[in-house]
């Protein structure tokens, strides 16, 4: 797709007349109350980007034939805003954001665009909605830009026209009583991203087939899957279980080496792993913040066999998932072919220490109590 560029100039705005009562914070649910307007910008393929403009929030009219809905060309990416403790509203990493949602776009043959641009209209967009951004410390307003092809056809090919468009919903923390270790089942029946495959982009349809498993895992009392891609060893023959991501976040292991080293561990973007704008800013503060102190940051293959081995031997010091929604997610517990790895926590104990460190890095950054190049004032 070629890269067109969005007239900023041409942005029209057609305020609400019916202004949403604002839900008290304490009763939000993540991604069920939106915000009064929507921003829209229509492509053609004759036309590139029409003019973008931000209208109530409303419903699509699309054609039982539109394409999304019969090949799945869609997209979509996940941001926040914050309010800071001046009343000022801050993005984090937008421009990670873009970037990421131009190269899933590319791999559907949707459109690409000018992420600057873009990041100027979510600013004007997400101003707009200012009063739904809660300012409570864990509250942030979630931003959901999605792209969809909406050329009417069954035919299989290109989408000549598509839509993309930017909805906002005020969410609470994740973990509302503070953190809560969550349990694994370190899955290898089902199989989230394959070499080759779509794994390393944000697409709706990655999403979906991840449901059953889930489900599956509930019956056993697991809450989410640890996604394992298993490789045969081409030397001895062994299976080994490759750790790639948890749930819909990427995986960070803590491990003590029988030398003494500390190693912090994430999967390698291989093209089977989401490049979490999490997962960066977790490597980099890890990189910058840790390593002094001794640790060792990795992006590296890193295997069930090698974590259970650490377990056994009381050196898997913890394990946490990292992702937008929830900045980390401790894990207690895996369970692995029939055992139950313990994850390094106490029984006490919530999170480890690299967890709670890096959430609140992470936030303190977010929030603006630490000034970073990180978190944009809009
Ligand atoms: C995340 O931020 O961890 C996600 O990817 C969750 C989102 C799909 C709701």
């Amino acid at each position: 797709p070629r890269l067109i560029s969005i007239d900023l100039s041409g942005l029209s705005v057609t305020p609400t007349s019916t202004p949403k009562p604002l839900t008290p914070h304490n009763e939000l649910v993540f991604g069920r109350t939106f915000t009064d307007h929507m921003l829209s910008i229509e492509w053609t393929t004759q036309d590139g980007w029409h003019p973008p403009r931000i209208t109530p929030y409303q419903n699509l009219s699309l054609d039982p034939a539109t394409c999304v809905f019969h090949y799945a060309f869609e997209c979509f990416e996940g941001m926040k805003a914050y309010k800071d403790k001046s009343g000022d509203v801050r993005l984090f990493r937008p421009d990670k954001n873009m970037a990421r949602m131009n190269r899933s776009s590319a791999r559907i043959a949707l459109p690409t665009f000018d992420s600057e641009a873009m990041i100027r209209l979510i600013g004007q967009f997400v101003k707009m909605e200012e009063r739904f951004i809660p300012s409570e410390r864990g509250y942030s307003l979630y931003i959901r830009p999605t792209m969809i092809g909406t050329q009417r056809t069954l035919g299989v090919g290109p989408p000549g026209s598509a839509l993309l468009y930017v909805i906002a919903s005020p969410v609470g923390p994740y973990y509302p009583t503070g953190f809560k270790a969550i349990s694994l089942e370190a899955t290898t029946y089902a199989v989230r991203a394959w070499p080759g495959g779509v794994g390393n982009a944000k697409l709706g349809a990655n999403y979906a087939p991840c449901i059953v498993p889930q489900m599956q895992a509930a019956t056993r009392g697991l809450h989410q899957n640890l996604w394992i891609f298993e490789e045969v060893d081409q030397k001895t023959g062994e299976k080994l279980d490759y750790l790639t991501e948890v749930g819909t976040m990427n995986l960070f292991v803590a491990i003590k080496h029988q030398d003494g080293t500390k190693e912090l561990v994430t999967a390698p973007l291989d093209g089977t792993i989401l490049e979490g704008v999490t997962r960066d800013s977790v490597l980099a503060l890890a990189r910058e913040r840790l390593e002094p102190q001794g640790w060792q940051v990795n992006e590296r293959r890193c295997t069930m066999q090698e974590v259970s081995a650490a377990a056994a031997e009381g050196r898997l010091m913890e394990v946490f998932g990292a992702g937008t929604a929830a900045v980390v997610s401790p894990v207690r517990a895996i369970s692995w072919r029939d055992r139950m790895i313990p994850c390094g926590l106490a029984d006490n104990e919530e999170a480890g220490p690299v967890a709670r460190q890096m959430k609140d890095w992470i936030e303190g950054i977010q929030y603006g109590d630490e000034e970073h190049s990180w978190s944009v004032r809009i």
